[in-house]
């Protein structure tokens, strides 16, 4: 087949990102809401936005800020250096994550047929997951989450029949056959706003809405440097995965 019959390449669609960094972080204690924080003297959403934009398969990032910090997101993304061939948005973010990232994605322009949904609160994710999680939407699957093998169990729990009394558990599912989910999860851009005009109800991550549509997700390999940074002791963590790379990058 010549070069001009062949189909257009699903690998020239655009890819854009939505990062939902509206969230007050409370878990991590009193304080600026978690994506303003510092990481190694940068903001986390700063960490998150440069390691989206670390792809050149990324032109577009949106970051749905805090509702009254919009303008504040703003003048930190002009504060600090990015990529040139990377586009950035900010628009202000709704009561839940699911309502920041509707919002984010109705900030999108035409064209970009894929879309990745990131947390602000996992700084530190390498550029070949992200990659690797793009690749797959353009291999043809409407969702891919990165995901890890577990090293604890899991047990379900019924809630105490008194409260305050110990939780009684009602099953263990294999832990071989489960993975905790990080992101960024990838989309088909039609069937994640599909997802979202679609599905209500609490959610805690976008795929679990792809779920719900009845279509198909599919995983690929995770990292351990994508973790969320949720509690005081993430923070620690993510402190020495930062100095490592100094180090690395120094020699
Ligand atoms: O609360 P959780 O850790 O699940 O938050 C995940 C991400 O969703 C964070 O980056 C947080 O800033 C974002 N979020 C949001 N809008 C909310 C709540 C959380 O953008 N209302």
């Amino acid at each position: 087949m010549s070069d001009e019959s062949r189909p257009a390449p699903a690998a020239a669609a655009r890819t854009a990102v939505v990062i939902p960094a509206a969230g007050r972080g409370v878990r991590l204690g009193p304080g600026a809401p978690k994506a303003l924080r510092a990481l190694g003297g940068t903001p986390m959403l700063i960490h998150a936005v440069r390691a989206m934009a670390a792809s050149r398969a990324v032109s577009l990032v949106v970051v749905v800020a805090p509702p009254d910090g919009a303008a504040e997101v703003k003048s930190l993304l002009d504060a600090h250096a990015l990529p040139d061939r990377t586009d950035f948005a900010v628009v202000p973010g709704g009561e839940t994550r699911q309502e920041s990232v509707r919002l984010g994605l109705e900030a999108l322009p035409p064209g970009y047929d894929i879309v990745l949904v990131h947390d602000a609160a996992r700084p530190l994710v390498p550029v070949d997951t992200v990659d690797g999680v793009i690749e797959a939407v353009r291999d043809g699957a409407v969702a891919v989450v990165p995901a890890l093998p577990l090293a604890d169990t899991v047990k379900q729990v019924e809630p105490a029949a008194v409260p305050g009394e110990p939780e009684p558990v009602v099953a263990t599912p294999e832990r071989a056959r489960l993975r905790a989910v990080q992101t960024p999860q990838g989309f088909d851009r039609d069937t994640l706003v599909r997802a979202h005009e679609t599905v209500t109800g609490d959610v805690t991550d976008d795929a679990s809405m792809v779920e719900r549509l009845g279509r198909t997700v599919v995983v690929v390999p995770g990292h351990e440097e994508a973790f969320k940074v949720t509690r005081p002791l993430d923070l620690v963590l993510a402190e020495a995965v930062l100095a490592r790379r100094r180090l690395n990058d120094g020699f």
